[in-house]
């Protein structure tokens, strides 16, 4: 039938209505449901921070001064983002100083609590359109968003290191702000630390800073405030390239620089695909292992795990991942946690694109293989446990805590469905359509709906388009992997599953097989697809032909690790004890510690070496493995 051509729900036409991004009123979008700030009467655009570093104390201390505008002239109360803040005061300093009343509202385990500030009434209407609050304020030694690290948690293991970590809702533990991704500000810092510690921020950082104790930071670009960040440490600079460097404790940083030497060509690569990079220079900062994340992508100067540093540059494709977070995520900004697949999704396929043109198709694909393995485990685990509607891209999070609903969706099935994109509009017309899109939006935050209707507009409504709309909605709405995709291909894993199935046949000893030039992304496809079932003694043939218990890289021993404790292979063991005592990356030390509580002597190990390894790790992690270890209980 003719006239029964495609037709739109109405509910979808409104939404593909919907103005672009750059005309959108502010009051049209809704508010962040991870926030508690009237993001519709005030917006703060600048925050300037005066803080000391107390080490002693395990706190920061003093003052932030927040822009504001307003934006509704009938609004008496700003409500900002808190999570365990000790408020002192609150004062108007411009464009008339006056102290302000407050009250904290009641603290949620996920979003913290409120900060009700009293404005009154102004007597003049224009001049309080634009004011400076001032809140001076102390963060406690719990802060979410900080780690306080004693000198034997770090690489040096002689001064104390301070990190932070913003992303996704702990910038609110140590500034009180509009805490979502939907505003964005500038910033400019004063941090004042011991006098032997260096201060580095997401921000103009100077490498020929002296030693002094009191570092000026100023971030002139608008950014979420997830992209907030500080550290604090006894850190050094090495340069790589013009525009790049590496800042890590004295005893990482030769490693480190030799390890990243490519990220200069990995910037110039990205740049030549996806447009200019619009951040000045680049750098890396290398935390201490404790670090949570791989790698966290605060602008100009990326958070990196110490854990990636395996001395041959096998696992540098992190580095690519935050990197391409310039375009991705920093430039143009989820503007909530239901959309991040626009942050990780694409950056995940721009990640992709800089290890293909760096480091080659067959390195790519193999990177790709494994991503696409992790989504789909993690899938199957999702429905298993019912949760199956966080395996859509476009999310609905609230009342769930961001960090806990965290999966390979965002990054992998993102990933795939760009991949998708490709394969129908040709990589030329989607380089085009990237850069447009990363120019077109640049500096500002976007959700699902507005990246659908600006591609609507640019794609799907022009002649031959190669895309429909139901097409691009299965990705985006419907749960699991849509029929569409574009599975990876390579023959380099094909090889390691030739032998594998030839010594799991037993036509062939472990050292007899032919492993002499796999890298590490087939040594990782090998041990992640070894049988459910495999016995210790298969496990030991291993360990005497390939040593993996004292291997060195630390994603194959993660790999081989788990494997052995599902095999309750024992020699592994000690190794195990000192891996989750040493490494704080969630990635590899959660995956663990779930594999260890599914037996009775498993969550024995578990707990006794949790009892050592906790203070190790960082806040939110060590939350969620309390609650881990205290609720699980043990199959067997
Ligand atoms: N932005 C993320 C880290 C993040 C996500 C922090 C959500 C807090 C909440 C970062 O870019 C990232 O994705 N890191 C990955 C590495 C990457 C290679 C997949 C990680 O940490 O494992
Ligand atoms: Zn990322």
């Amino acid at each position: 039938m003719r006239l029964a051509t495609f037709r739109l729900p109405l509910s979808l036409c409104a939404l593909l209505l919907w103005p672009l991004a750059s005309h959108a009123a502010p009051d049209a979008i809704p508010r962040d449901v991870h926030s508690y700030a009237n993001t519709e009467a005030f917006r703060v655009s600048h925050a300037a921070l005066d803080l000391r570093a107390d080490f002693t104390r395990q706190i920061l201390s003093g003052y932030v001064d927040l822009s504001v505008e307003q934006l509704d002239p009938k609004a008496t109360e700003l409500i900002l983002d808190t999570r365990d803040l000790s408020v002192k005061t609150i004062e108007i300093t411009q464009p008339k100083a006056r102290i302000l009343s407050f009250r904290v509202g009641k603290r949620d385990g996920i979003l913290g609590a409120p900060l009700h500030i009293a404005l009154g009434q102004l007597s003049d209407k224009t001049s309080q359109k634009n004011f400076v609050v001032r809140i001076k304020y102390e963060t406690t030694p719990q802060a979410s968003g900080l780690q306080w690290l004693t000198p034997s948690q770090t690489a040096g293991k002689k001064q104390p290191f301070l990190y932070s970590q913003s992303q996704a809702v702990h910038a609110r533990s140590w500034i009180p702000l509009q805490d979502t991704p939907q505003v964005r500000l500038t910033y400019s810092a004063k941090i004042t630390t011991p006098p032997q510690l260096r201060a580095v921020m997401s921000a103009d950082n100077d490498p020929a800073a002296p030693r002094s104790g009191v570092y000026q930071f100023k971030m002139p670009q608008a950014i979420p405030s997830y992209l907030i960040a500080l550290a604090v440490g006894d850190v050094q600079f090495k340069a790589i390239g013009p525009r790049t460097g590496v800042y890590a404790e004295p005893t990482t940083l030769t490693a480190a620089a030799h390890e990243f030497a490519d990220v200069e060509s990995m910037l110039i690569a990205c740049e030549k695909m996806f447009g200019p990079y619009r951040w000045g220079r680049y750098d890396l900062l290398i935390l201490p292992p404790s670090f949570m994340w791989g790698g966290m992508e605060n602008p100009r100067l990326s958070f990196i795990t110490p854990t990636v540093i395996a001395g041959d540059r096998s696992l540098v494709s992190l580095i690519a991942h935050e990197l391409a977070h310039s375009w991705s995520g920093n430039l143009v900004t989820n503007n909530s946690w239901d959309s991040v697949w626009l942050n990780e999704g694409f950056t995940t396929y721009l990640e992709r694109r800089i290890v293909e043109a760096i480091y080659g198709a067959d390195r790519r694909a193999m990177e790709d293989m494994l991503g696409m393995q992790s989504l789909k485990r993690d899938i199957a685990e999702l429905n298993e446990k019912g949760d199956q509607a966080v395996t859509r891209l476009r999310t609905a999070l609230k009342g769930r805590d961001p960090d806990d609903a965290f999966s390979d969706v965002s990054y992998e099935k993102g990933r795939f469905f760009i991949g998708f994109l490709e394969s129908r509009m040709g990589r030329e017309k989607l380089d085009l359509f990237l850069r447009d899109y990363f120019a077109h939006f640049s500096f500002q935050s976007v959700s699902t709906e507005q990246f659908l209707a600006y591609f609507q507009a640019q794609v799907l409504s022009q002649p031959n388009a190669k895309v429909t709309l139901s097409e691009v909605l299965a990705w985006i709405d419907a749960p699991g992997i849509p029929t569409t995709v574009v599975e990876p291909q390579s023959d380099a894993f094909s090889k390691v599953d030739i032998e594998r199935s030839a010594w799991l046949d037993g036509k062939r000893s472990a050292r007899q097989l032919n492993t002499a030039a796999w890298n590490t992304q087939q040594w990782l496809h090998f041990l992640n697809n070894l049988p459910k079932d495999i016995s210790a003694a298969k496990l030991q043939e291993l360990d005497e032909a390939f040593k993996f218990t004292t291997a060195t890289n630390n994603e194959i021993v993660h790999s081989w690790l788990k494997d052995a404790i599902a095999a309750n292979y024992a020699p592994a063991y000690p190794r195990l004890t000192t891996y989750l005592n040493t490494i704080g990356r969630r990635k590899l030390v959660k995956p663990l510690y779930e594999e260890l509580v599914k037996t009775a002597a498993g969550m024995q190990r578990a707990k006794t070496i949790y009892a050592t390894a906790r203070p190790l790790y960082q806040v939110p992690l060590a939350e969620q493995l309390d609650k881990l270890l205290n609720a699980a209980t043990p199959a067997k």
